[in-house]
């Protein structure tokens, strides 16, 4: 399996068959599509699956599949009923596809295309240039031989499927994690340079003009020194013509790298670039409220990001997952909803059986979000605003949790108490937290780096 055995070092994701309901719904897709946004569906009945719940939300909401698994009938019900959207999980990379130089064998994948394309499903291609599933024949070539063959990769590819995929990941993985915000090692970094990942793109573009075009990462989900990296490339290639045209952010989630305070606002940043952004291989371990509400903070995330265009999630049951000791999706063994199922249906707006996740309906409720203020080497401050409902409320509580070894030095505007481990933070108003309808208040802290510069990590919010 992976060549990645730890997700603790890393903090480390096609489309709605959106059907659209009224002829105002048609009228206001035709001003919106004028003003470049894509149409979303507004008021309807509430969807009871999720990929019918984002396509109301005008997202796709996609699964990885492995061609392995398309004979088991509730793999397939399954996929076939809640997703809009497949990647591939191996099936496209380069030691499937070409594991001899030149001679391309895609049984595998069409076979993932081809029940996708028949559901009317997206597909994301996945992955084009990865320095992990390389066969050993392109590590062992020089330099002319080794752009010759990327190049050719690229174009054969992408020309089998062309006019069929959504987006491709056309570059995967290629900065390095950690501080230093430099481009991992690799054959194409070491061989071809920088450059390496503008000509892929260049290349990709040539091969199939519709497709949009992705660089994916992950550890890039929060504002750190590797998604500045990869942000201040996307931005370069936007000012010099370079074809990107959407960033994936894998958001393989776990306790020691939880959902970042600042996802929204970093994939708000990126979108500002002029690029879409997809959570493009979301799954998050652990079990019950918890993982249920990473999960939904996940999802009203991209919501609320008008160019995120769709949530994948890397696989449809835990028992199949390439971390399924972690139980990281939204479906058990068994194929039966777990509360992130019903946290991720409620946050898209659906109706479920109507469980988990922060803050609910009608009543009491709000929504937290988190913004980095100064920074200093040792030490940053971090703002949190508390926003009511839709109806007024009397109190609030949440939590920030801090990556060990960082610890909160001050706090203002807000009551804290603290869990045994010193990294939860609690907060409370102070004295009187009524908050009318859609009223926001702030509390701010001091986080001691102590050698992480991880952003802190938010719970939902709970009103009374
Ligand atoms: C993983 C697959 O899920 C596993 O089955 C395989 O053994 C290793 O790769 N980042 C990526 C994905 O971009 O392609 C990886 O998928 C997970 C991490």
């Amino acid at each position: 399996m992976a060549t990645r055995t730890s997700i603790a070092q890393a903090s480390r994701r096609p489309h709605g068959r959106s059907r659209t309901r009224t002829a105002l719904l048609l009228g206001l897709s035709g001003l919106l599509a004028g003003a470049g946004v894509t149409a979303l569906a507004g008021t309807a009945d509430a969807a009871s699956t999720l990929q019918s719940a984002a396509a109301g939300k005008g997202r796709y909401f996609g699964a990885a599949v492995a061609a392995g698994h398309l004979g088991e009938a509730p793999y397939v019900s399954t996929l076939d009923t809640e997703f809009g959207a497949v990647t591939p999980e191996n099936e496209m990379k380069w030691d499937a596809v070409e594991s001899n130089r030149n001679s391309f064998s895609f049984g595998a994948a069409d076979q993932i295309v081809g029940h996708a394309r028949g559901k009317g499903m997206k597909v994301r291609g996945h992955t084009l240039v990865w320095h992990s599933q390389l066969p050993g024949w392109v590590s062992g070539l020089g330099a002319t031989d080794l752009r010759t063959a990327m190049n050719n990769h690229i174009t054969q590819v992408m020309q089998h499927y062309k006019g069929q995929i959504y987006a491709w990941d056309v570059v995967n993985e290629a900065f390095q994690d950690g501080g230093s915000g430099a481009r991992r090692s690799s054959p194409f970094q070491d061989k071809l340079g920088n450059g390496f990942i503008e000509e892929a793109f260049r290349t990709a573009r040539a091969a199939d003009p519709a497709a949009k075009l992705c660089y994916n990462d992950y550890n890039t989900d929060g504002v750190n020194a590797k998604s500045n990296a990869v942000y201040a490339m996307v931005k370069d290639f936007k000012a010099r013509g370079v074809p990107v045209d959407c960033v994936g952010f894998q958001s393989h989630f776990n306790s020691s790298s939880p959902v970042p305070g600042d996802y929204q606002a970093n994939l708000q940043r990126f979108a500002d670039l002029g690029v879409d952004v997809q959570i493009t291989e979301l799954d998050i371990e652990g079990s019950g409220s918890s993982q249920a509400t990473s999960y939904a903070n996940v999802v009203k995330a991209c919501l609320a990001v008008s160019r995120c265009t769709g949530v994948t999630v890397w696989g449809v049951t835990d028992k199949y997952s390439w971390r399924s000791s972690g139980t990281p999706l939204l479906f058990d063994g068994n194929y039966g909803k777990k509360p992130a199922y019903d946290a991720v249906l409620a946050a898209l707006g659906g109706s479920g059986s109507g469980g988990g996740g922060g803050g609910g309906g009608g009543s009491a409720a709000c929504t937290v979000s988190y913004a980095k203020g100064q920074e200093w080497s040792d030490r940053y401050n971090g703002t949190v605003t508390v926003t009511a409902g839709s109806a007024a409320i009397s109190g609030w509580t949440t939590t920030v949790t801090m990556t060990s070894p960082q610890k909160v030095s001050a706090t203002w505007n807000g009551t804290p108490s603290w869990d045994g481990s010193g990294n939860v933070m609690t907060m409370r108003p102070n004295g009187n937290g009524t908050l009318a309808a859609g009223a926001s208040t702030s509390f701010g802290f001091t986080v001691m780096k102590n050698g992480s510069t991880a952003s802190p990590a938010l719970g939902s919010c709970t009103a009374s």
